[in-house]
């Protein structure tokens, strides 16, 4: 029979959605000795894992060649995407923050300001919200950079210890929305596959509402 296939997002959210499975019973040995496959069965399970990028994960989840899908919800703020979401597994606790070099007051002055962020479009939002005129640059990664090379006035990234603000110099101006992982389902493999998709959804919440969403990972 074909598998239930989930999208897990590598790297930080990889290995608490491995512990959250294994806590849930699933044998995770071969994803746990996975070296460089990126497609993983769970023995004794219909279940198969995916291991993607986040917004791919997104992509993949949309477009129903992954039935479910656990990613941040920074990247379904930022990405969007057609999809239920279901749970918030309470892992991967983060925010957005505006940060800026210490001692800047990012306020002060009137000159058009320019943020720098890997989440162009959450960043736009913000500051439509605030009805401020700001330049948006996109970076990919380490936009700490940006303000520190003089590219930009500030960033607006996830901030999880803060260990990488203040080892690069900047503060945080501002908090903004909170994030966590995110459990998402395809539309239609919902419909179709509702007696196995529906129960290992009810797992996860049962799980997490006995254990509570901290603590247990
Ligand atoms: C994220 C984020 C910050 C850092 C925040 O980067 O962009 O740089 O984590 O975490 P902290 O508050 O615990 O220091 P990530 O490690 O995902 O890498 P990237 O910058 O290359 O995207």
């Amino acid at each position: 029979m074909k598998p239930i296939r989930i999208a897990l997002t590598k790297g930080r959210l990889e290995a608490k959605s491995i512990a959250l499975f294994e806590r849930l019973g699933y044998d995770c040995s071969a994803i746990r000795n996975k070296g460089r496959k990126l497609i993983l069965p769970v023995p004794g399970s219909n279940l198969e894992v995916v291991l993607a990028k986040a917004a791919d994960v997104a992509t993949y989840v949309e477009n129903g060649v992954c039935d479910l899908g656990i990613l941040g919800k920074d990247t379904i703020l930022e990405a969007g995407g057609t999809f239920y979401e279901v749970a918030d597994l309470g892992f991967g606790r983060c925010r957005f923050a505006l940060a800026v070099p210490q001692g800047v007051d990012f306020y002060a002055g009137y000159h058009t300001r320019c943020i720098a962020s890997k989440y162009v479009h959450v960043t736009k939002g913000i500051f439509e919200r605030k009805n401020m005129d700001v330049k948006i640059v996109k970076i990919e990664g380490s936009v700490e950079l940006a303000p520190i090379l003089g590219l930009s006035d500030g960033i607006v990234d996830i901030v999880e210890t803060g260990a990488t603000l203040r080892e690069n110099g900047l503060v945080v101006a501002e908090y903004l929305t909170e994030i966590s992982a995110r459990l998402i389902v395809n539309i239609a493999s919902l419909k179709l596959r509702k007696a196995e998709i529906e129960p290992f959804i009810n797992q996860i919440e049962h799980f997490l509402a006995k254990e509570g969403t901290e603590g247990w990972n």
